[in-house]
Formats: C-alpha cells, sequence, structure tokens
C-alpha cells in the first residue's frame, strides 16, 4: 500500500483529499502545521506528497526543497491556486512530478496520483537495476552496444509498462520512432494500435482534425463524422512526430487533453473520454522553442515525464558496425550467406561522420549490396558521396598538416618537397622503372635524377643532401 503524506493549512483541502485517496486505498497521513511537516518528512518515508504551494511560515517550494533533498524517490505532486501557473512550473524544475490547479476535478487529481506512482515505481525500478550486474540487453530489432543505447533499451523495458508519457529527442534518422514502437511493443498495450502523426506535414486545422477527429460539417469538406487518432488508438499508443512543429493553438488543446485524458471533435461539443499512451518525439531543442515562444513551458513539462535522448551516431562508435551487419543481414534476408566487410570499409565506417545518422548508414549499405560483387564489401561499392566526404575532410586534414609542417618555411621548400612525393609515387607506380616515370612526368631521366632526392640516387650521401636542403631554405 502507497503511502502518501498531505501538507496544506486549509483543513477542508486536507479532508477531502484524505478521505479520497484513503477510498482508494493509500494509507494517508495529513498535516496542516509545515514545520511539524518538515520534521516528519526528516523522519518518514513516503512514496508520495502532495504538497500546497502557498503556505505559512514555510511555502510548499520550501517544503519541496526539504523533500527532494530527503526522500529523492518520492514522487511529489503541487497543489496551486489557479492563475500561479508559473510557480507550478517552477516547482516541476525543482523536481515536483506535476501540479494540479485548485479547484481540483477528483478524476484529474486521481489520474496524476495514479501516474506519479508509476513514475515512482518506474524509476525505483531502474535504480535498483542499474545496481544489478548489467546483463545484455537485446531488444528485438534495436542494435545497442554502446553504453548510450543500452541505457535506452533498459529504459524501455522498465517504462514501457506504465502509461508514463515518454518523450525522444534526437537528430533525424537516429532511430525516434523505432525507439518509439519498441515502448509500445514492450507494453500491456501492443495488441492495439501504434498510431503516429508527424506534426510537421499537416496544416493547423488537418492537424487538429487528424488528432482529434471532426463533426460533420464543422470545416468545408467535412462530409462526415470522423473519429481522431485519440479515439482510434483506443487502448493502444499514439505516436507525436516532431511535435516541436505542432502550432501553439493545438498545443494547449493537446495539454487540456493530457490531463483530462477527453477530447472535443473539431465542431463537437461533446467531451470524449480516450484512452491512448502518447509518446512524442523531436529533432529540435525544444527548450529553445520555448525562450523564443513557439513552444509552451506547461506543456514540455507534461511531456517530458521520461525524456530520451538518442546520441548521434557519430558519437558512439560502437554502433557503427554492429549497425551496418545487422542492416545487411535485414537487406539480403535469413538465408542467403552475410556479405563481409573489408577491414578498409570498417575503417572509413568508423571515421564518417554520418549526418544523416543510422538512416544514412542504411542507404550505404543497401548501394553496398547492390554493386557488390564476390560477397565482400569493398571500398569501390560505398557511395561515392560518402567517400567524397571522407576525402574532404582527409583533404583538409593534409592541408592542416601541411600547414603545421612547413610553417616559416618557404615556398621553395614546400614545392620541392610536394615534387619530390609527386615523382617516388610515380616511380613506385611504374614498378621502380626510371626511364618510364621520367616518361609519364614528360621530363628526361637527367632531370629526374637530378631532382630526385640525393639518398634514393646514391646510397651514402644523405648527410650532403640535407645539407643541400638546408642551404637552399635559406635563400
Ligand atoms: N539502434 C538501431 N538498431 C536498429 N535499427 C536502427 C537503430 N536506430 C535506427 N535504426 C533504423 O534506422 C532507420 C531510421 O530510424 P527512425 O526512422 O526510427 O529514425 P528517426 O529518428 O525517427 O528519423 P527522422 O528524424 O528522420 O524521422 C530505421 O529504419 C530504423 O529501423
Ligand atoms: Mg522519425
Amino acid at each position: 500500500m502507497a503511502r502518501v503524506l498531505l501538507v496544506d493549512n486549509e483543513a477542508s483541502i486536507l479532508s477531502v483529499l484524505s478521505t479520497l485517496l484513503k477510498s482508494e486505498g493509500f494509507e494517508v497521513l495529513s498535516i496542516r502545521d509545515c514545520e511539524k511537516a518538515v520534521n516528519i518528512i526528516k523522519t518518514e518515508q513516503f512514496d508520495m506528497m502532495i504538497l500546497d504551494i502557498r503556505m505559512t511560515p514555510i511555502d510548499g517550494m520550501e517544503l519541496l526543497k526539504i523533500a527532494r533533498a530527503q526522500q529523492p524517490e518520492a514522487s511529489i505532486i503541487m497543489l496551486t491556486a489557479y492563475g500561479s501557473i508559473e510557480t507550478a512550473i517552477e516547482a516541476m524544475k525543482l523536481g515536483a512530478f506535476d501540479y494540479v490547479t485548485k479547484p481540483f476535478k477528483v478524476d484529474e487529481l486521481l489520474l496524476t496520483v495514479h501516474r506519479a506512482l508509476d513514475y515512482r515505481k518506474a524509476l525505483t525500478e531502474n535504480i535498483n537495476l542499474k545496481a544489478e550486474i548489467k546483463t545484455k540487453y537485446r531488444l528485438e530489432n534495436i542494435v545497442a552496444e554502446s553504453p548510450s543505447m543500452k541505457n535506452i533499451c533498459e529504459m524501455i523495458e522498465r517504462v514501457a509498462p506504465s502509461d508514463t508519457t515518454v518523450i525522444i529527442f534526437g537528430e533525424s534518422g537516429t532511430g525516434k520512432e523505432l525507439v518509439a514502437k519498441a515502448f509500445h511493443m514492450y507494453s500491456s498495450r501492443k495488441n492495439a494500435k501504434f498510431l503516429a502523426v508527424n506534426c510537421a506535414a499537416l496544416p493547423e486545422p488537418l492537424l487538429e482534425s487528424e488528432m482529434f477527429g471532426h463533426m460533420k460539417g464543422a470545416f468545408t469538406g467535412a462530409s462526415c463524422n470522423k473519429k481522431g487518432l485519440f479515439e482510434a488508438a483506443e487502448g493502444g499508443t499514439i505516436f507525436l512526430d516532431e511535435i516541436g512543429a505542432m502550432p501553439l493553438s493545438i498545443q494547449g488543446k493537446l495539454l487540456r487533453v493530457l490531463q483530462e485524458k477527453e477530447i472535443r471533435r473539431v465542431g463537437g461539443t461533446e467531451n470524449i473520454k480516450v484512452n491512448a499512451r502518447v509518446l512524442a518525439a523531436t529533432n529540435v531543442n525544444l527548450e529553445e522553442a520555448i525562450k523564443t515562444g513557439t513552444f509552451r513551458e506547461d506543456l514540455y513539462y507534461r511531456l517530458s515525464v521520461i525524456p530520451i535522448t538518442i546520441e548521434p551516431l557519430r558519437n558512439r562508435p560502437e554502433d557503427i558496425i554492429p549497425l551496418a551487419q545487422h542492416i545487411l543481414r535485414q537487406e539480403i534476408g535469413p538465408n542467403r550467406e552475410m556479405p563481409r566487410l573489408d577491414m578498409d570499409v570498417r575503417e572509413l565506417l568508423q571515421k564518417h561522420q554520418w549526418q544523416g545518422n543510422v538512416r544514412e548508414l542504411e542507404n550505404a549499405m543497401k548501394h553496398a549490396i547492390t554493386f557488390m560483387a564476390g560477397n565482400v564489401i569493398t571500398r569501390a561499392v560505398l557511395p561515392q558521396k560518402l567517400l567524397t566526404a571522407l576525402g574532404e575532410s582527409q583533404a583538409s586534414r593534409n592541408t592542416d598538416d601541411d600547414i603545421n609542417e612547413f610553417r616559416n618555411k618557404s615556398l621553395k621548400t614546400f614545392l620541392e618537397q610536394k615534387e619530390k612525393e609527386y615523382m617516388e609515387a610515380v616511380i613506385e607506380a611504374v614498378g621502380g622503372d626510371k626511364e618510364k616515370a621520367a616518361h609519364a612526368l614528360k621530363i628526361s631521366l637527367a632531370t629526374l635524377y637530378r631532382k630526385l632526392p640525393k639518398e634514393t640516387k646514391t646510397e651514402g650521401n644523405h648527410q650532403k643532401a640535407e645539407t643541400g636542403t638546408a642551404t637552399t631554405e635559406e635563400s
């Protein structure tokens, strides 16, 4: 049985809340006196605390700080007066789980209480799990060799069964949708629908009707009543992709739906109860969007109960080769022999910056399979774009190296060095035959000998050659 501490200066609120929570089977301790509450927080353990923000002589925010420090695993819900949302958001930044506005609806309060307990359960299980010996996590279809991806898999297994809202952050192509689907597949909702909507792809009125449905005649073209995704996903999961692009007006409506678990169709008058778990994803920085006023802060806090960040592929090199192999296996199917990645290719894949993340790697592997010969993936069958990108970074590194090596030396020295390197490369290319090399370079054999580094021409002349170079440098 969960233990709940209630602290409020108002006796009537305490009595209502206490009766309500006891009827739900909780063990409840109600306190009017904040100083007494501080002592109790320091001595007794609670699963959850419900604290009023406005209290004397110690206000709720102060009490929240003490509670967070004393009992970090307890979920804390703040009670706030209507219109003091700013303070409520402050409280969430300080670690409160959520807030409920007074006067509250019983349903809404109970929902928040249950969400808070679910969250606490997920969190403590996760803490316990981390303390255990790490086992290898292999969720179906998710390659996770890097510590950060392993962590995400752990979170999926722990958090998926609860109905907690999850928001997934990550650059394009990092696997946000894949992770969202895994949250659905590992939840009790797995047999119901997983419905996704791309908030960036639809104009505002269409997005609203897509999400919440509409009534016949609500707008031009609304020829019949239509269910929105929230109704259609009954018992399942809704994935709000690119939520950063959601228009502000819809953000407000979504917030209401999350709080009250009911929607109203466009043009409708009736509120309809809905039961869909909400997952969201974005590749934009929502904190920035809040600053510029394009994203609601209250919605952000409501959504980010469990935030998951998928690192860009370049920051988790351990995943690159296993992912490449996973993609190859998927492409060729279970019966064909697995293609081999050349050593050279492995190195290139590790070096590349993968701006398009796993999706770019997928495209590269599909390209390679199409062009490969003899079941080996060599450099030659990688997409030209990838080689060019690597070539460019190689070239810029060479230029940098050159600049450092020849810093403060004359142009003549630099050109002589480059000339020498080129001649040596041509001699090697023609198998060491200097006549052929001279011919290819369109110079006489005598010139080739004159220009060749002395040590290549005559062994034992080494010292002299270096002195010679030093002399030219000064000129
Ligand atoms: N860890 C992984 N293991 C296996 N496959 C992965 C992994 N991460 C991504 N993928 C694959 O890479 C592709 C891109 O992933 P997904 O569509 O989920 O990315 P996204 O972050 O939603 O991209 P976008 O921002 O472009 O919508 C998918 O085919 C997905 O299956
Ligand atoms: Mg996506």
